[in-house]
């Protein structure tokens, strides 16, 4: 089972995913997009660093950067099912296009999981916009990621 995203950075609603996915899946991969059109708040090392930290009580659970198509690098490592979640309806429409559009590249299906109604208005891009401002973001994120974030923050404006 693959866990894919920009993770820039992981959040509260990242974690709850993948820890309720290493519950049902005996091998879960969390990949991370390396974007080249697209640079972040966080290189995909820090990223990758974040992650490994946060996810490193599930055994099951390995943190990997990936490049091009997801059904490619599904294809690479022998999985078969992508999970994503879903935090409201609004978010369907496009995973239904990608999903449908996995499938028919690859045969590489898709699983939709309902997050935690406490994470649904949580989006790494809502956190890094808050965090900007000087807002709490502590119960969004896992608190190493709120370190960096502060750090990260009061080095740009700096
Ligand atoms: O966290 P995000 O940015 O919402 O994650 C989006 C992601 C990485 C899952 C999606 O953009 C993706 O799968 N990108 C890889 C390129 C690809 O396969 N594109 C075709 C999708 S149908």
């Amino acid at each position: 089972m693959v866990c894919p995203g920009s993770f820039d950075p992981v959040t509260n609603g990242h974690l709850d995913i993948i820890s309720r996915v290493a519950r049902l899946y005996e091998e879960v991969v969390v990949a991370v997009l390396v974007n080249q059109s697209k640079t972040g708040l966080f290189s995909i090392e820090e990223r990758l660093e974040m992650l490994r930290e946060v996810t490193k009580q599930y055994p099951n659970v390995r943190v990997e950067a990936f490049q091009g198509l997801l059904v490619d690098f599904c294809k690479a490592n022998d999985i078969d099912a992508v999970i994503k979640g879903i935090r409201a309806a609004s978010d369907f429409d496009y995973e239904l296009q990608m999903a449908q559009m996995n499938v028919g590249l690859a045969g590489v299906e898709t699983l939709f999981m309902a997050t935690n109604p406490l994470y649904s208005f949580v989006s790494s891009s809502l956190i890094k916009d808050v965090a900007k401002w000087g807002g709490d973001v502590t119960q969004h994120v896992p608190e190493l990621v709120a370190a960096r974030l502060h750090e990260r923050l009061a080095q740009k404006s700096a």
